[in-house]
């Protein structure tokens, strides 16, 4: 037996002390009560709905303002359904947050119109620094960018300095600045797997359900952040399995910000554009979703014969009917959009330091992306360990992309 193996799983890193460990849980209970209150700041300012006629009217006017400004609109698949068509009717697009981060880079538009959340429009602008990217809102944030200040968790990263600071995109341009990499949920376990074979140890901030699934697939030795999503955390296991019961030919979708029982039911576990793939490709006529609802819109659209069921959210141990909506998402609308390109104005701003630092992260995300699907993306079900070590090797006859990811 190779004693060194089962160490490493029970133990896979350096214990912190438990007093660390628990000065950081309570921190981080500490901040999801704050959240409570900002959640609903957030929730009085969502728009608006607009009747039939005023909406139609909304979108015309926007498509004129986009082609007036040379703006294209990025949107993201938990906005407003109307926001989404918009955005696919008028040469932008809609997709999960690594596609939202290629397009507005790769897009010759002057001006990006980000449909999303803060973390979205500080990447597009990290991304393209000569373009005015614009946001419908400013103070549409995500909890895992709240749960997250760059200060506390500098101090976090010092304490290991031989280890790897892996950051989620979902955080503020600063704490990017700090880390080595950034990852979306799309490119995560790839990532992680490669530095893992490199015998790389890891801090991973900052959504502990993403990291402890990851840590899970890959054995990585990793130290986690204590983050949560506020959505996908307010996913149930035990009402998950009685649904699963009663539609038990249903396949299971689920974002691996979800607790670890809930992904632990998922037939297909991804990032949003991963799980929509999967409702359209699957053969499967009915699905439950587990993550923000606003995703169903495309799911629908793309798939109008199959049928939908939301995870749920409510339960015995629900502490908030969220209905899996994103109230920071949800504060993007038709109105602001139009105020904020008619008056150039929610432009986003990123200070040159920071914009030079985060790009670095973001960046060695994008050349990975790129190089790995020019090697070839492993198939669904495949050893993602001999993959991405055949990866390794391709990438030491291939030193153009080996270098950048260093
Ligand atoms: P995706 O990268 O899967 O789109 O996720 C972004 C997000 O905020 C999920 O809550
Ligand atoms: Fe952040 Fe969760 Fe909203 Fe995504 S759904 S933006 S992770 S709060």
């Amino acid at each position: 037996m190779n004693t060194h193996t089962s160490e490493r799983l029970s133990y896979p890193y350096e214990k912190p002390s438990l007093e660390h460990m628990q000065a950081h849980v309570n921190a981080a209970k500490q901040q999801q009560e704050q959240q409570a209150c900002i959640l609903h700041e957030a929730w009085a300012k969502t728009p608006a709905k607009l009747q039939d006629n005023a909406k139609a009217q909304a979108i015309a006017h926007l498509q004129n303002l986009l082609t007036q400004h040379n703006a294209v609109m990025v949107a993201h698949y938990y906005v407003a359904p109307e926001l989404q068509d918009l955005a696919l009717a008028t040469g932008g697009m809609v997709g999960d947050s690594l596609e939202m981060a290629r397009f507005g880079q790769n897009h010759s538009a002057q001006t990006l119109l980000v449909a999303g959340v803060k973390f979205m429009g500080e990447t597009s602008k990290i991304l393209s620094p000569e373009k005015t990217v614009l946001m419908p809102d400013l103070e549409a944030t995500c909890s895992l960018d709240l749960g997250c200040p760059v200060d506390e968790f500098t101090a976090f990263c010092d304490q290991y300095p031989d280890r790897t600071v892996v950051v989620y995109a979902n955080t503020s341009a600063e704490v990017k600045a700090r880390a080595d990499w950034v990852v979306t949920s799309s490119i995560a376990l790839e990532i992680v797997t490669f530095l893992h074979s490199q015998g790389k140890k890891i801090i991973w901030g900052p959504d502990r359900h993403l990291g402890s699934y990851i840590q899970k697939q890959t054995g990585a030795d990793m130290i986690l952040w204590q983050g949560s999503c506020i959505v996908h955390h307010e996913f149930k296991g035990l009402e998950l399995s009685l649904l699963k019961e009663k539609h038990p030919e249903a396949l299971v979708l689920v974002h691996p910000e979800s607790p670890a029982e809930v992904v632990a039911q998922a037939d297909v576990i991804g990032s949003t554009s991963k799980l929509l793939q999967a409702a359209v490709n699957h053969s499967a006529k009915s699905f439950i979703v587990a993550t923000d609802q606003g995703i169903l819109h495309e799911m629908q659209k793309q798939a109008p014969h199959k049928q939908f069921f939301a995870a749920p959210t409510a339960g015995d141990g629900a502490t908030c009917k969220s209905c899996a909506f994103c109230p920071w998402m949800a504060m993007n609308g038709l109105q602001n959009c139009i105020s904020t390109l008619e008056d150039q104005s929610h432009a986003v701003q990123v200070s040159h330091t920071t914009l030079h630092a985060a790009r670095r992260s973001i960046q060695r995300m994008l050349d990975f992306s790129a190089a790995y699907r020019e090697f070839g993306v492993a198939k669904d079900g495949a050893d993602l360990n001999a993959h991405i070590s055949q990866f390794q090797q391709w990438l030491e006859q291939n030193h153009e992309h080996a270098q950048k990811l260093v």
